[in-house]
C-alpha cells in the first residue's frame, strides 16, 4: 500500500508534538522533517534540536529530508537526534556515495533526493547502495507550490532501473502532492508519498489522508 509521509513544514509549530500525534492517528507511515539552511535553498527551518524533541511524541519513522549544504557535518546530529532515514541532495553531496556510507554508519537508512532539473542518471551508480529515492516534484524551499508534472519520467525511470537490477529502495516524491496529482506519481511508480499542505492545512487530517489514499487507489 501506498505509503503517506505528511511534512511537518506546513504544521503549526507551536504545538509541534499534538500535530505529529495528529497525524500518526489519522493513519500516516511517516513523518517528513524538512531540514532548510539558507544556503542551498532560500529558507531556514529547523535543526536537529527539533528533531530530538519531536521524537518521543511518535512511534513513526522520522523521515529527514536535508536541504543543506556540507550534509556531511549534520549527519551524526540527525543520527542521534532519532532520524530513521536522512536522504541528502544530490546536488550538495560531491561525494555522495561516502555521504551514503556516513550515513549507514549512523545505523540510518539513507536516502538520496533529486531537484526537478536534476536527471535521473546523476543517481544511477549510487542506486545499489541506497533505501530511499527521493524525486523532487518542486523547487524545494517552500510548502503549497505546484507539482511539475514534468518530474513524472524519472519517477518511472527510477522504478525501471530498480526493476532492471532486483533492487528494493522506495521511491518517494515530494511537493505538490495531493489528491488531484498522486496518482500519476504512484502509476509511475512512487511509494510514498509527501504532503504538506494537502495535510496539515486542512482541519480534518484523517479526512486529508483518507482523500490521497482514495485518489491513488481509483
Ligand atoms: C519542499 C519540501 C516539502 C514541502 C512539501 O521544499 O521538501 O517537503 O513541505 O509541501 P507541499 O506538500 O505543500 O508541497
Ligand atoms: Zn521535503
Amino acid at each position: 500500500m501506498t505509503k503517506i509521509a505528511p511534512s511537518i513544514l506546513s504544521a503549526d509549530f507551536s504545538k509541534l508534538g499534538e500535530e505529529i500525534k495528529d497525524v500518526e492517528r489519522a493513519g500516516a507511515d511517516y513523518i517528513h522533517v524538512d531540514v532548510m539552511d539558507g544556503h542551498f535553498v532560500p529558507n531556514i527551518t529547523i535543526g536537529p534540536l527539533i528533531a530530538e524533541s519531536i521524537k518521543p511524541h511518535t512511534t513513526l519513522p522520522l523521515d529527514v529530508h536535508l536541504m543543506i549544504e556540507n550534509p556531511d557535518q549534520y549527519i551524526p546530529a540527525f543520527a542521534e537526534a532519532g532520524a530513521s532515514i536522512i536522504t541528502v541532495h544530490q546536488e550538495t553531496a560531491p561525494h555522495l556515495h561516502r555521504t551514503v556510507q556516513l550515513i549507514k554508519q549512523h545505523g540510518v537508512k539513507a536516502g538520496v533526493v533529486i531537484n526537478p532539473a536534476t536527471p535521473a542518471e546523476m543517481i544511477r551508480d549510487i542506486l545499489h547502495e541506497i533505501d530511499l529515492v527521493l524525486i523532487m516534484t518542486v523547487n524545494p524551499g517552500f510548502g503549497g507550490q505546484s507539482f511539475i508534472p514534468s518530474t513524472i519520467h524519472k519517477i518511472e525511470q527510477v522504478a525501471r532501473w530498480r526493476n532492471a537490477d532486483g533492487l528494493s529502495f522506495e521511491i518517494e516524491v515530494d511537493g505538490g502532492v495531493k489528491a488531484e496529482t498522486a496518482k500519476s506519481c504512484t502509476d509511475a511508480g512512487a511509494d510514498v508519498l509527501v504532503a504538506g499542505s494537502a495535510i496539515f492545512k486542512h482541519v480534518d487530517r484523517q479526512q486529508a489522508i483518507d482523500a490521497i489514499r482514495r485518489s491513488v487507489q481509483v
